[in-house]
């Protein structure tokens, strides 16, 4: 298979983890006799330095061009925030490319491996049944997008920030949440406020209308704060979360933190033709930038489920997933996930277990 994808490693461990997911794709790329090829562009910080703009137009271009988008991380180190460099570099950065491409629909799986509850900061018997959730959280509506206002009242400074949805923006994620539920467990979690908000009053109402079309799957309402409460205290009983933007951003790190590390998870972005963007939801750690020490495997997991999604390659994207479960299995650990067992192994070294695990079992079974 050929394919086009553009990287935008970025800032801070950026760089580093998309250089080994890089080579986790090469050896994909060898092992099963696929044509992929690769244009890198700047964006974040790394950008501005270039074109005084996180964002610019020439990786715009590079992204419209390709087939997928492997997204490394952005942002500076704290004690570099004022400068204009880093101000706002975030929000530039991911808001602009989400809202460039119309990428609605966040995906950000949550595993926990039975034999790894070890990594997990709660405790065996709630983790131990495993853990697999998938967050879809809404991208482009709520307060992200609606009207800013920051003035003065009087003498009293104000500020605000509409959280705003319409019905459409909301079927959209909630088909986008329904397939995926039925192609997994069949449960579907539906998040908000509706006991206080009228955009989560809209949000329960339009959920539940686009759930007659799906009368395979169960679905659920849950107010956010005893969501909040649920994923620490039961995790194991939630298949599918469809959620508002910012209520999806605050839940999914929430979650995040379950399997041990955020080096650990991938995330996706979808618009509405399926063109996707791939991004380890963890930041670009500046304080452990340039040691060779950062977690490659979210990166990593980026490749497969780009392999996955985007192309329809599951059998490599499962190949690449087995490989890291192997490889944690196995007792290797970078510096996040090591509790005092097994291998303390960097970046490298992590991706060179993973590589080697997975050329062997190709080869076993040719
Ligand atoms: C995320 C991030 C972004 C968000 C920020 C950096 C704008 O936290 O992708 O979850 O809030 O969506
Ligand atoms: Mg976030």
């Amino acid at each position: 298979m050929q394919r086009h994808i553009a990287v935008l490693a970025g800032d801070g461990i950026g760089e580093e983890v998309m250089e080994q997911a890089l080579r986790v794709l090469a050896t994909i790329d060898d092992l099963f006799g696929h044509t992929f090829s690769t244009t890198k562009a700047l964006v974040g910080g790394a950008a501005y330095d270039t074109y005084g703009t996180h964002f610019p137009d020439e990786t715009k271009n590079v992204c419209r061009n390709a087939d997928a988008i492997l997204f490394g991380s952005v942002g500076g180190p704290v004690s570099e925030m004022q400068l204009d460099k880093w101000k706002n570099c975030e929000a530039n950065s991911i808001l602009a490319i989400r809202k460039a491409f119309g990428f609605n629909a966040n995906f950000r799986p949550v595993k926990i491996y039975p034999d790894l509850c070890e990594l997990s900061p709660l405790k065996e018997d709630v983790v131990g049944r495993g853990v697999d959730m998938l967050f879809v959280r809404e991208l482009l509506g709520d307060c992200y997008f609606g009207e800013h206002m920051s003035g003065m009242e009087g003498s009293l400074r104000v500020a605000s920030d509409v959280s705003r949805y319409s019905e459409d923006q909301i079927a959209a994620v909630a088909d986008t949440a329904f397939k995926a539920a039925q192609a997994r467990r069949k449960k579907l979690t539906s998040v908000h406020k509706a006991n206080v908000l009228d955009a989560s009053k809209l949000w329960r109402t339009v959920v539940h209308e686009v759930g007659i079309s799906y009368p395979d799957v169960e679905l659920e309402d849950m107010l956010v704060d005893n969501c909040a409460m649920q994923i620490i205290k039961d995790p194991s009983k939630f298949d599918v979360l469809v959620l508002p933007n910012m209520f999806g951003d605050i839940l999914s790190d929430a979650a995040a933190v379950l399997p041990g590390s955020l080096g650990l998870l991938a995330s996706a972005s979808f618009n509405k033709d399926n063109f996707a963007l791939y991004e380890p939801p963890g930041g670009s750690a500046q304080d452990i930038a340039g040691k060779g020490i950062a977690n490659p495997i979210a990166q990593i997991l980026c490749v497969a489920m780009m392999l996955r999604y985007s192309f329809g390659l599951s059998e490599e994207a499962s190949l690449i997933e087995k490989s890291v479960e192997t490889v944690l299995k196995g007792g290797f650990r970078t510096k996040d996930i090591y509790r005092g067992k097994g291998s303390l192994v960097g970046s490298r070294e992590m991706t060179d277990q993973i590589i080697t695990h997975a050329s062997s079992v190709l080869c076993k079974s040719s």
